[in-house]
Formats: C-alpha cells, structure tokens, sequence
C-alpha cells in the first residue's frame, strides 16, 4: 500500500479527497496523506484535532468484492493493523476499545473512520481514514480532551518518533491483514482483534443516541457488531456507540 502515495501539505479532509480520487476509478492501495486537516472528522460527526506536524492523518482506497454490510469488517481489521504497525515500530503496546479506538494508557492515540461508497448489493470502494497523534505534546489537546486523549511521544517519555517510520509500518501491517482477510476471510482478523481488545470480557456501558445498555462484552460478531449480555441473561447487539 501507498505505492501510489498522494500527499498534501494541507487538505480539508484526507477523506474528502480520497472520496474524490475514489469515484474515478483510482484503483486500491491509493493513499492520501496530510500534514494538516482543517476539518478533520472523527467518527459520529466528531471533530478530529489535526494540526501540522505533530501527527500523520491519511486516507486509504480499498476495494475489496463484498457486501456493504460487511464493511464494518474492514474497520475491525484497520484496527488490528494500526495496532500491530504502531506496536513494531515504537515497542509501545497499544490496546482496542470497541470499535476502533486505538488507546495508550487508557486514553486514544489513533481513531479510524470507515466510510464507503456502495451499490445496493456490492462495494464500490471503501475508505479508511487514520489518524495518529504522534509527537504532540500535554498542551496540544484542548482541555476537554486531555484526560481522554494522548499521543506516541507522550507515551513514550515526551521522546519523539519519525512520523513517516511509523505510518510506513501502519501501512505494511494494513497491507497483511488485508491480504489474509481477501485470502482467509474475516475469522483470522476477529481472533486477533478480540486479542487485542480491551474491551472483550469486562463489564462495559455502550451510550448511543437511543440507548444506554450495560453488560459484560462477550465478544463481536462477523458482522462487527458487540454483544454485550445483560443482568437478565438477555444478548443485546450494538450496533454503533461509545463504550465507558
Ligand atoms: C475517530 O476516532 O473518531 C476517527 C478519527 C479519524 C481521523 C482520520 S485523520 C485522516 C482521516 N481524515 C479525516 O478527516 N478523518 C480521518
């Protein structure tokens, strides 16, 4: 991946433009990558903190041949790589919260926001945005943030890391698990990532917009979607919230 690496000092956002070259025909592995975002966008219409020089924010073209519902996979497997390739390249080991935040010390160092670009029955294309806070230090986040979010750097003794060391090897290991999930399916991916999740066998709160449900996690399904089993024994299915 990122053999074809296209890379501007400043966009809106990696995903507008990864959008754009995807709807004409740019074929997979095509990665779009930023020194600054000025509408960086997380997930559930969040804003995502993208200032220059501290972090790398990139956007990938996949294209893999399934069902639109089973793009959630995809998100489940740039976590597992985003993962792996921060945890070969620096020695920290970082850990998953449902879905795909990727967390040091309990608090995110990289977010992942999948979108895609569907017919009905099949993916046209499927864009994974990643976002890695590298080198930014204590006072880069606003104060709302601090307590919940961190970078590599900071992790690491305040000692700084090459940024294009890290993102070469979150995109090498983006590059194995995608070829085991195209040559194996999706069960190798769900394995790892139930390993490497935190989430999986406490006692966790899911809050969405509807609802508020709580239970011990007792795993994902292949459609990536959180079980979480109730007091009353009853299996509720979460679909898309934030996890306390
Ligand atoms: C999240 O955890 O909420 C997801 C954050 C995703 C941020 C990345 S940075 C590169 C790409 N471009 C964006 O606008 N967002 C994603």
């Amino acid at each position: 991946f990122g053999q074809k690496l296209v890379y501007k000092e400043e966009v809106t956002s990696t995903q507008e433009e990864a959008h754009k070259l995807a709807g004409k025909n740019e074929p997979e592995g095509t990665v779009v990558a930023a020194d600054k975002q000025l509408q960086g966008r997380g997930r559930l219409d969040r804003p995502w903190v993208s200032a220059s020089g501290t972090g790398l924010w990139f956007s990938i073209i996949l294209r893999p041949d399934i069902r639109p519902q089973n793009a959630p996979q995809l998100t489940l497997l740039a976590a597992v790589a985003v993962t792996e390739g921060i945890a070969n390249a620096s020695g920290l080991q970082p850990r998953i919260k449902w879905p795909n935040d990727i967390l040091l010390n309990e608090k995110k160092t990289a977010g992942i926001l999948t979108e895609m670009q569907s017919d009905p029955d099949r993916v046209q294309a499927v864009i994974i945005g990643i976002g890695l806070n590298i080198n930014h230090d204590k006072d880069h986040f606003p104060p709302e943030l601090q307590s919940k979010a961190t970078s590599l750097a900071l992790e690491n003794n305040g000692t700084a890391f090459h940024r294009a060391d890290i993102t070469a090897s979150v995109l090498r290991s983006l590059e194995y698990w995608y070829g085991t999930y195209l040559t194996g399916g999706f069960g190798a991916v769900r394995r790892r990532w139930e390993e490497l999740a935190d989430t999986i066998g406490n006692h966790v709160r899911a809050v969405s917009r509807f609802k508020t449900v709580e239970g011990y996690a007792e795993g994902i399904t292949d459609d990536g979607v959180l079980l979480i089993k109730q007091k009353d024994g009853t299996i509720e299915k979460i679909y898309s919230a934030d996890i306390d």
